[in-house]
C-alpha cells in the first residue's frame, strides 16, 4: 500500500474566502495534520517570485510573463515542498495551483494562444503529481471583489490583479469553469456566510480523505 498523501486544491476568485477558511482550518485538530500551503509562493524563493509577479512593475506585464513566472515559482514549490510532504504521507492542501494560471493569465488576461501550452507545461512540469482534487469556491465576481474592498482596507494593499475591472474578474471565474471541465472537481457555493462554506470544505475535506 503507497504512503503518498493527498494533494488537495482550493481554488477561486476574489473574495471567494479561501484564504480565511484555511486559516481557521490549520487551526483546527484535523487541519493540524495537513500541510497548508499557498501560490503563488510557498517556499522562500517562490515567495520572490510571488513579490515580482505582484509588485506594481508588473501590472503592466504580459500574460507571458506572468505564465512563466507563475509556472517557475510552481516548479520550485512542488519540488521543495509538495512532493516531499505527500513523499511522507502527509496530506496538502493549496490555496491556489495551477487552475489561478488557466484563469487568471488565460482567461483573465486574454491569452487564449497559451491554452495548448498550458496544457503541456502542465503534463511535464507536474507528470504524476498533479492534485487528486480540486475544491472550486465559486462567487460572483461582483461579491467577492466588494467583499476584499470592505474587509482588506489598510492592512494589506490590494495587488494589481485585485484591482482589475470587473470585466477581467468576470473572464477569470469563466477560465475556472473551462478549468474544471477537465480535473477532478467539487464546486462549492461561496455565496453563503463564511461559516456555512468553511463547514462544508471541512466536511468535503474529511470525507474526501477517508475515501
Ligand atoms: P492571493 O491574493 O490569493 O495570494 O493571490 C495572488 C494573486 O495572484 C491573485 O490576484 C491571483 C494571482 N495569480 C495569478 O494570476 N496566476 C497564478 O497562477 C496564481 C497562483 C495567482
Amino acid at each position: 500500500m503507497s504512503m503518498k498523501g493527498k494533494f488537495i486544491v482550493i481554488d477561486g476568485g476574489e473574495g471567494s474566502g479561501k484564504t480565511t477558511i484555511l486559516k481557521w482550518f490549520a487551526e483546527t485538530p484535523f487541519g493540524k495534520k495537513f500541510l497548508i500551503t499557498h501560490e503563488p509562493g510557498g517556499t522562500k524563493f517562490a515567495d520572490k517570485i510571488r513579490a515580482l509577479a505582484l509588485s506594481e512593475e508588473a501590472t503592466r506585464a504580459p500574460a507571458e510573463t506572468q505564465f512563466g513566472l507563475m509556472w517557475a515559482a510552481r516548479a520550485e514549490h512542488l519540488k521543495n515542498k509538495i512532493i516531499p510532504a505527500l513523499a511522507k504521507g502527509v496530506n496538502v492542501i493549496s490555496d491556489r495551483f495551477d487552475s489561478s494560471t488557466f484563469a487568471y493569465q488565460i482567461y483573465g488576461q486574454e491569452a487564449k494562444h497559451l491554452e495548448e501550452l498550458f496544457w503541456q507545461t502542465r503534463e511535464v512540469f507536474l507528470r504524476d503529481r498533479k492534485p487528486d482534487i480540486y475544491i472550486f469556491l465559486d462567487v460572483e465576481p461582483e461579491i467577492g471583489i466588494k467583499r476584499i474592498s470592505q474587509n482588506r482596507k489598510k492592512a494589506k494593499p490590494l495587488d494589481h490583479f485585485e484591482k482589475r475591472s470587473l470585466d477581467f474578474h468576470q473572464r477569470v471565474r469563466e477560465g475556472y469553469v473551462e478549468f474544471f471541465k477537465t480535473v477532478p472537481h467539487i464546486t462549492i457555493d461561496a455565496h453563503r456566510s463564511l461559516k456555512e462554506v468553511q463547514l462544508e470544505v471541512s466536511a468535503l475535506v474529511r470525507k474526501y480523505i477517508r475515501s
